[in-house]
């Protein structure tokens, strides 16, 4: 079968050139929650690189849903920046998405700003503070403001959205029954647990009208016991078909909970922890030291490691469909798209290497150099998301990222 990758596809309004791309993942380079000179480049060599759209990580719809600091914050203010953002990577010659999101209950007070909220009341470790439990005047407040952070994306040139409603974030919190313990109509049965979902997206949808692409990146499992299984999932997907939804992207687990199932492979705990600046996290810094290996347990890492999860998914959905997670070689996404996936999405290769689509397609390279140390994610705390080839490692926590790409190598 003749290989798809660099044929054209079609989101909702817009068609992308060839079918790869670039997964959101938080990038750290949002100096005071607005987009950067750093963002800039890092986006337009990535679109330079040759994927056919990039997607720019993870912003927050409104203050209380921050939980890094450099975090991109949605508001009027921003706009120019994130219009410069576009431009150039259209100059690039990429389309460009932005992923849009609540922390929830993992939300940090110092940058939200106030008590982290989510679909209930708890404990919050990240942070660390009690949560509250969200009224129902405040949900269609946040529901508005995902509305209006569609309506900034567009005026600031993305061609499309990514909502974010997997990962243990708000949405996905609203969703699962290990989060949700609401005992009023959003609470309880999958129908009701949808509805804050159902909320938002009606106002995402009537904001992106006709003009943006409307993505929704989704768990197929949360990847633990009491969490959602497949089958709940597909019924969300289902809900999303029926809303209009252009595309979903396919993948899983949750922060709080199984943060390896997003993307498989060891933490470098020690690394983690190191890199935690220790004056705001020190007690989430001794935390991981101490625990981490508990909290943070390792899930091996093997090629398009959601697929046959997915696959249900593609059986049972008519919409377009991404993939993402494990998709490092020319032969795993080639093997994909033939199953009828009409996207794959990919971060840490090309955290590697900006270059990765580009050295594919001229036959430079069939696989990622990626090595799965997860050194990128373990930075994302403190300083920009980089590759440890791209960046001096404190010499302190060599040792163990060696230990680590052993491991990972074997
Ligand atoms: C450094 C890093 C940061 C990430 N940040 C986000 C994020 O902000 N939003 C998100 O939906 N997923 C995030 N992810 C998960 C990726 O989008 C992706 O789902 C996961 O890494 C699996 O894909 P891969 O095997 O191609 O890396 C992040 C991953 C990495 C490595």
């Amino acid at each position: 079968m003749s290989s798809l990758i660099f044929t054209p596809g079609k989101i909702g309004p817009i068609e992308i050139k060839n079918r790869i791309i670039r997964a959101s993942a938080y990038e750290g380079m949002c100096e005071n929650h607005e987009p950067s000179e750093q963002l800039k480049e890092y986006h337009t060599a990535l679109a330079r690189g040759g994927v056919g759209m990039t997607s720019v990580a993870y912003a927050s719809v409104c203050k209380s849903g921050l939980s890094f600091h450099r975090q991109l914050w949605m508001r009027e203010e921003i706009v120019p920046g994130l219009k410069e953002l576009t431009d150039s990577i259209h100059e690039g010659g990429a389309k460009a998405c932005i992923q849009l999101g609540h922390c929830g209950n993992m939300s940090h007070r110092r940058y939200c700003g106030q008590r982290p909220v989510g679909a209930s009341g708890g404990f919050n470790l990240y942070s660390p503070t009690f949560v509250h439990g969200l009224r129902k005047d405040e949900m269609i407040q946040i529901a508005k403001d995902y509305g209006n952070a569609v309506r900034l994306a567009k005026e600031s040139g993305f061609d499309a959205v990514e909502i974010h409603a997997g990962h243990g974030y708000l949405i996905s919190q609203f969703l699962s029954p290990y989060t949700n313990h609401r005992k009023d109509e959003f609470g309880g049965s999958l129908e009701n647990r949808m509805k804050f979902m159902e909320m938002a997206m009606t106002e995402v949808m009537k904001n992106a009208g006709n003009d943006i692409a409307v993505m929704v990146k989704i768990n197929t499992r949360d990847g633990f016991k009491g969490g959602m299984e497949v089958d709940e999932c597909i019924e969300v997907a289902k809900k999303l078909e029926e809303m209009g939804v252009h595309c979903l992207v396919l993948s899983g687990g949750f922060v709080s909970r199984a943060p390896m199932y997003v993307m498989r492979g060891a933490m470098p705990i020690r690394s983690l922890a190191g890199y935690m600046p220790w004056k705001q996290l020190w007690w989430l810094r001794i935390g991981v030291s101490l625990f981490g290996k508990l909290l943070i347990k390792d899930q091996p890492y093997k090629e398009a490691f959601f697929y046959e999860d997915a696959l249900k998914f593609r059986k049972a959905l008519k919409m377009p469909l991404a993939l993402v997670g494990g998709l490092h070689s020319r032969e795993t996404i080639d093997m994909a798209l033939n199953s009828g996936f009409e996207f794959v999405e990919m971060a840490r290769p090309l955290v590697h290497d900006t270059e990765f689509v580009n050295k594919l397609r001229d036959g430079i390279v069939n696989e990622s150099g990626c090595r799965h140390a997860n050194y990128c994610v373990a930075r994302i705390y403190n300083i920009d998301m980089q590759c440890h080839e791209h960046c001096k490692v404190a010499p302190r926590l060599q040792k163990e990222l060696d230990r680590n790409m052993k491991r990972n190598e074997k």
